[in-house]
């Protein structure tokens, strides 16, 4: 029986190549003459901006350019950003570049609308639309652009915040153009490929998740999982391109209305620390955190298996999750990501407080965890 449930998605989207070019005619759509155009750096030089840029001054617009976009936002970031749209009177955001971009682009949004600044929405606290926001994401991975969640560093606390927490955060149209994709450094794309993934099953686990919700998450591993490899190897073939775009936006979807599990608590505590892509946190820890979830989801952790394209003859309900778990691993090995967080910097004296900070965020999680359960997982990985 299909248990009762809710959905609310307010962003328009519009997939296709060459679909960020139509920046310009959907701004003016919109009402918009001053535009904020937020670009990541990286995406910047790698060419990606300019088209966007033309697209905005053919229609007309007054467009200036923030750029100083850190691959982990920091409060302070948002708030001068914020700054910089109220005092100028700008209307709308149009943000190019990854979850750092959009988040960045949402988390002034909600400032310039709500005052204060972005910690003082930490957790919630929004009550009315946020500024207008066009996405277009240039990787496949954090689903920002689907997404009421803005993932910003508290320099005071030293974790990412997960604020705004509200449909009233997304943007009001998402561009979805793979070939956006196409110049992506492949560290890059494997690290926000695998974030996409834990998505769709931290989403698909978790005690929030609905019947809508399992359709897009299933779809979403699918797609991951049959294109991330092919797409880690050639950002520039369409066909994965595509699929990933879409599997990312499905997944982030997903995670916006379920939430996370201990993964992405436990990844949110990490990137607080050190700065590490909060893809390769989150992938590092999908296995280990699917294993601790297997005594209370091992029917859906056996499907995850089947959606990641494995044969489920003549294995039980609990050897079919186990291969799941294992396919996940092995894809995250395939894509040539760092085993160890060790490598990137991370010592053991840090794993107390860490673990800690993700407790207090682990409350969505389908199994309880205690402060050991994390302090074992992390050490796992180290
Ligand atoms: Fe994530």
């Amino acid at each position: 029986m299909i248990a009762p449930f809710e959905f609310h998605m307010s962003t328009r989207m519009v997939f296709g190549p060459g679909t960020s070019r139509q920046a310009g005619q959907e701004a003016k759509k919109l009402g918009a003459s001053k535009v904020m155009l937020v670009a990541d750096p990286g995406v910047e030089k790698a060419g990606l901006v300019g088209p966007v840029l033309e697209s905005l001054r053919a229609a007309s617009l007054e467009v200036s350019i923030f750029n100083d976009v850190e691959s982990n936002p920091r409060d302070v970031a948002v708030d001068r950003l914020a700054d910089l749209v109220r005092q100028g009177g700008f209307d709308l955001l149009v943000c190019v570049g990854g979850g750092s971009a959009i988040d960045t682009a949402k988390g002034a949004a909600t400032v310039v609308t709500h005052g204060g600044s972005i910690r003082d929405y930490d957790g919630g606290g929004v009550t009315k639309p946020i500024h207008p926001v066009i996405a277009i994401p240039t990787t496949a991975g954090t689903g920002a652009e689907a997404s009421g969640n803005i993932s910003i560093t508290h320099t005071g606390k030293h974790y990412k915040m997960s604020a705004g927490k509200s449909s009233l955060c997304l943007p009001r149209l998402a561009l979805l153009d793979p070939e956006m994709l196409y110049c992506l450094p492949a560290g890059i794309a494997a690290a926000a490929g695998m974030d996409a993934l834990s998505h769709a099953v931290e989403g698909y686990l978790s005690p929030k998740a609905s019947a809508f919700t399992d359709m897009m998450a299933i779809r979403a591993i699918e797609v991951i999982a049959a294109s991330l490899e092919k797409f880690s190897a050639n950002r520039a073939d369409p066909g994965p391109a595509g699929d990933m775009l879409f599997g990312n936006t499905l997944a982030g979807i997903v995670i916006a209305a379920t939430g996370g599990g201990i993964g992405h608590a436990m990844a949110r505590a990490l990137g607080g620390r050190y700065d590490v892509h909060h893809g390769l946190a989150c992938g590092l820890l999908l296995a280990p955190n699917m294993r601790h979830n297997l005594p209370v989801r091992e029917e859906k952790l056996a499907r995850v298996a089947r959606a990641m394209g494995l044969p489920a003859e003549g294995l039980s309900q609990v050897q079919a999750a186990e291969k799941g778990i294992e396919a996940v691993d092995a894809l995250y090995r395939s894509i040539g990501l760092p085993t160890h967080f060790r490598h990137l910097g991370a010592k053991e004296d840090d794993i107390q407080a860490m673990a800690k900070v993700a407790l207090g965020n682990s409350g969505g999680n389908p199994r309880k965890v205690t402060l050991d359960d994390i302090i074992t997982i992390f050490r796992e990985i180290l």
